[in-house]
């Protein structure tokens, strides 16, 4: 078990060991006994964290902001249009000035080759942990809150739990890669049997499934893939899901140069897989006490009918919500304050 995280970033828990992510876990369970009890727990006393948001939130946003008034501290709810950011003004300066004022830096920025580029570059010049709230490779807050929700859900010892990750329609807009991407990084570390399921036309990044797999072998969680999305539901004790652009397709540098042609043959592709839903004859495919996750928000009616997302035997998608503020909490206590 580690102690010693005071100044550290987290950007992806493929940073973190084990033992550290043990840690967490066991620092998220802690303050959410608290919460429950009204028992004071300020961690932070005084200690200022800067959020940037390069995008909408509401679970990311709440949780970070929530969690450092519970911690004694304050956080600053910052986006990048009102910042000198939009002048221009470099990440590496950016970082220097912030952790010079206060104790943490976090930002969520979500460009397709871009966002963990921003982040890394933070964290060669800031002087504080920088936190990533999601960028276009990790979302590791929420990878956090996923493994919570299935120890509370399944114990914490999940070994050979069967996880289906579906690609899903949706048309609020093409989400990032990040959730999946995140959750098949670490689910295998726990020994998880996790199965990926998406058109041919929605691949991950290859490298990011490279390193899943080294993950699974090392940790003796299995990672498979297929295009057969009723294939990869039958016998899961959970399923996810989960709409995600097709990034995947392209080399970043091809995507960028290529935007506008790239989002018009996303959108040309989504159009002919309505029928990946979640729904009651999919739920019957699953294992008898299937559990539903979503990172949310979900598209409802595209990616999951109302009647199995709002199924509280089936669907718990708010406990995986509610435990957004807890890890979040752990994180910030661990890494702004803490030894190091
Ligand atoms: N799951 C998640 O990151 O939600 P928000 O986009 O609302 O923060």
């Amino acid at each position: 078990m580690n102690t010693l995280f005071h100044g550290k970033h987290f950007i992806t828990e493929d940073d973190w060991t084990l033992g550290d992510l043990d840690t967490v876990f066991d620092t998220a369970f802690d303050l959410k006994r608290r919460f429950a009890m009204g028992e004071p727990h300020r961690l932070l006393p005084d200690k200022t964290l800067f959020m940037i948001f390069f995008e909408q939130s509401t679970r990311t946003r709440n949780s970070m902001e929530a969690g450092m008034t519970q911690l004694g501290g304050h956080a600053h709810d910052l986006t990048a249009d009102k910042m000198q950011i939009s002048h221009g003004e470099s990440p590496k300066d950016t970082a220097i000035i912030l952790s010079r004022m206060g104790h943490g830096i976090a930002v969520r920025n979500c460009f397709y080759g871009v966002g963990n580029e921003y982040l890394r570059e933070m964290t060669r010049h800031a002087r504080c942990p920088i936190l990533s709230l999601q960028d276009d490779i990790y979302h590791p807050f929420q990878g956090l809150a996923d493994m919570m929700t299935i120890f509370e859900h399944f114990g914490r010892n999940p070994k050979g739990l069967k996880v289906t990750i579906s690609w899903a329609y949706a048309e609020s807009h093409a989400k990032p890669l990040s959730v999946p991407q995140t959750q098949i990084l670490l689910f295998p570390r726990y020994g998880l049997d996790v199965t990926v399921a998406h058109p041919a036309e929605f691949p991950l990044s290859a490298d990011i499934v490279k390193k899943a797999e080294a993950n699974a072998r090392a940790g003796g969680g299995k990672l498979r893939f297929t295009t057969d999305m009723d294939e990869a539901v039958e016998g899961a004790n959970i399923v996810i899901p989960k709409n995600w652009g097709g990034f995947g397709k392209w080399s970043v540098a091809d995507y960028l140069k290529n935007e506008t042609e790239c989002k018009r043959e996303m959108a040309a592709s989504l159009a002919t897989h309505k029928d990946w839903i979640f729904d009651r004859r999919r739920v019957g495919l699953a294992d008898p006490n299937v559990k539903m996750m979503h990172a949310l928000p979900a598209d409802r009616g595209r990616e999951v009918t109302d009647e199995v997302i709002d199924d509280e035997r089936i669907s718990i998608v708010f406990d995986e919500a509610e435990n957004r503020l807890h890890t979040a909490k752990a994180i910030m206590g661990l890494t702004m304050g803490g030894r190091g």
